[in-house]
């Protein structure tokens, strides 16, 4: 499809950044500092996947701190750890984080990791988090952050498929008044799990105080004051940083992998061109590190930049009300600002008027980003009505570790639509798909996919198991990315991304396998066969929903069985899920080779018109499923 854009400048960026690929990338190279500068810009390694910067040799955390106490910012702000749950406010120079890190990386060294090895990071949004994930950088160790609201068995899984030599974890984390101590999740996963870590380093909290045993678990106060600074270990810019999992379509769940040549490279690039920040700025995004957005966005992105970047503790509502966030723009002075939607439509529920925001001078805001989920319609308004800064939406996903579209602040900013992520970012090659891998016209819906290669910063593979990231990404269109997303172009190419196609759901920002829910789900005595659909919500954007065929002659009371199944699914995969509504049916719809109809019962659910399939079992079973549904008053 022919792209007419508004400006000269975006267009021109984003056309050399794919009719010059390697020119384009090589020049965002030269900002970030090199052991060995890269003269290979782009080659295919032994699977035959693209690669950035094979032979150039570098390692993130000397991007990330050194450079700028080298280059004299040492004084500089680095990092904020904001946390109205403890009350905290405390800053920390570029040299304070790096002599912080540089003590971490070598009690790491001291427990024996060394380059290669995995560390797994289970801890809450506190400085350390981020000094230990720059740590392990530091050293070449590979990290793996997990997010504190999983279950245990999550962590077991993460585990068993990381092998970590050694987990660095805090001994709780505080919902807003509520102290969750993460030792007990820990120590559960670590018996769940068939890999043991040789050490478990405690960053005891006051809040919760937990009981070490050596000589397995080491108390990192003790560990962190006997150790000594370890410089910088050169790694190929192609060895890994970090695996992140995320959720697939299965029940397990997928290590992505990211570099750390190309990574530095895109997300240096993406601070100026996506964010319109550089040296000196206050970034804030209020994610939190276990997802994609905390890492690029809260640690790595606006230190490579030499930006402040803020880490915040706590919510957007009730720490302690709704203009929380107005109360860190204005007392830190953030020029650029990132959040999921879903944190906005919590405030816009205790605040409709947005009436806090009067109590603060935000006037250092320059940008608002939006991300992480759809910016619906109601929620764009709302921001536009209460904020006097442009609102971006824009669309990326852990796979990428950056934005796919964007609306680019730092190269010129276009009109925006509502509902639009606006246009590719430079070296995206995006195109829209129907099911024979044609390209639809303007305003049609299709599969979004991204022709190879990739630019720098995507994912080069799927951690031990390369198989998994050629079938679930590259089989289905050879030569395109799928990105799991689909959506359409208007007529001017504005990208419009309506969702996903597969299992994959996003609860508040957070996203979940339906896969996973389902198999615990599937775990209970009474059960038979179960679907479970994300469904559309008010606040959290979209929530898993349960729908259950019984097993024959089993009689049990359906309110009963309902929370059984809540408290499963809580403690199997933890409380983000928001699973809290399931419903007995008579049968599934399904196809004639037995797949559920999943997209014709959320359809349904939702009040949206669906196509039953001509390849259905039964055409009856949909009839009867609206009346069991709309009889007990699930359809609105
Ligand atoms: N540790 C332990 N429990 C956690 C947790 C954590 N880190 N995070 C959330 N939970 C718990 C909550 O306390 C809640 O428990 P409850 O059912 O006992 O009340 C449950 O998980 C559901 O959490 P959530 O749906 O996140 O609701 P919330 O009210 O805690 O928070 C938001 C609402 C909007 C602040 C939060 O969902 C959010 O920040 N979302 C954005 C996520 C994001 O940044 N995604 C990245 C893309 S930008
Ligand atoms: P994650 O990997 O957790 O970042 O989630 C990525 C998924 O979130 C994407 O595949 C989308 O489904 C969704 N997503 C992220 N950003 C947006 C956005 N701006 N608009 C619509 N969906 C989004």
């Amino acid at each position: 499809m022919t792209n007419t854009y508004h400006s000269d400048e975006y267009a021109q960026v984003y056309a050399r950044s794919l009719t010059e690929p390697e020119s384009f990338w090589s020049e965002q190279a030269a900002h970030i500092p090199w052991m060995k500068a890269p003269e290979t810009i782009l080659d295919q390694d032994e699977n035959g996947v693209w690669r950035w910067f094979s032979d150039g040799v570098m390692n993130s955390c000397f991007v990330a701190l050194d450079q700028h106490v080298e280059q004299g910012r040492g004084d500089q702000t680095a990092l904020i750890y904001d946390s109205p749950v403890t009350g905290t406010v405390e800053k920390y120079s570029y040299s304070e984080l790096l002599a912080k890190t540089a003590v971490i990386a070598g009690g790491l060294a001291d427990l024996g990791v060394s380059k290669g090895d995995v560390v797994v990071i289970y801890m809450p949004m506190v400085p350390e988090t981020a000094a230990a994930m720059l740590a392990c950088a530091r050293i070449g160790a590979i990290h793996s952050v997990v997010f504190g609201g999983f279950a245990p068995k999550e962590l077991a899984m993460r585990i068993d498929d990381a092998n970590p030599k050694v987990i660095l974890a805090a001994s709780c984390g505080i919902e807003v008044d509520r102290v969750i101590p993460y030792q007990p999740l820990l120590n559960d996963a670590i018996d769940l799990a068939e890999h043991k870590p040789d050490h478990v380093v405690m960053l005891q909290r006051p809040q919760c105080e937990a009981v070490l045993s050596a000589p397995r678990d080491v108390d990192w106060r003790a560990w962190e004051s006997g150790a000594s600074p370890v410089g910088c270990v050169p790694v190929a810019a192609t060895d890994p940083l970090y695996v992140l999992y995320t959720s697939g379509t299965t029940g397990k769940p997928k290590g992505i992998v990211r570099d750390n040549g190309g990574h530095a490279v895109a997300l240096n690039y993406s601070m100026g061109a996506v964010y319109g920040v550089g040296i000196g700025d206050v970034y804030w995004a209020a994610s939190d590190v276990g997802w994609v957005v905390g890492h690029s966005y809260i640690v790595y992105g606006p230190l490579f930049a030499g930006c402040t970047t803020i880490l915040y503790e706590g919510k957007p509502v009730k720490t302690p009300d709704a203009g929380a966030f107005w109360r860190v723009l204005a007392q830190h002075r953030v020029k650029s600002f990132f959040v999921a939607p879903t944190a906005f439509r919590a405030m816009r529920k205790e605040d409709p008027d947005c009436e806090l925001l009067q109590q603060y001078d935000i006037s250092s805001l320059e940008y608002q980003f939006v991300a992480g989920e759809r910016l619906d319609p109601p929620t764009y308004h709302w921001l536009k009505e209460h904020l006097d800064v442009p609102v971006i939406d824009h669309w990326w996903q852990t796979e990428t570790g950056w934005s796919i579209c964007a609306n680019m602040a730092g190269i010129e900013l276009l009109e925006s639509k509502a509902g639009s992520c606006t246009l590719p970012a430079p070296g995206w090659d995006l195109r829209v798909l129907d099911a024979d891998g044609q390209e639809v016209g303007p305003n049609q819906e299709g599969a979004i996919v991204i022709k190879a290669p990739l630019p720098p910063s995507a994912f080069p593979t799927v951690w031990k198991d390369h198989q998994r990231f050629e079938d679930s990404y590259w089989s289905e269109y050879p030569g395109f990315y799928l990105t799991g997303d689909g959506g359409y172009r208007d007529e001017d190419g504005y990208v419009f991304v309506m969702g996903r196609t597969d299992d994959v759901i996003n609860v508040a920002g957070h996203r979940l396998s339906t896969g996973r829910i389902e198999e615990v789900v599937a775990e209970h005595p009474a059960i038979a066969e179960c679907a479970v659909v994300g469904i559309a919500d008010p606040e959290k954007g979209q929530v898993p929903v349960g729908l259950l065929l019984m097993k024959d002659g089993v009689n049990q009371d359906e309110g009963a069985l309902q929370s059984e199944l809540v408290q499963a699914v809580r403690s199997a995969v933890g409380p983000i899920a928001n699973f809290k509504r399931a419903i007995v049916v008579p049968r599934l719809p399904k196809t004639r080779s037995g797949k559920i109809l999943r997209q014709v019962i959320r359809k349904m659910i939702d009040g949206q018109e669906y196509v039953v399939p001509s390849t259905i079992d039964d055409p009856g079973i949909v009839d009867e499923l609206r009346d069991t549904l709309s009889r007990n008053g699930w359809l609105g």
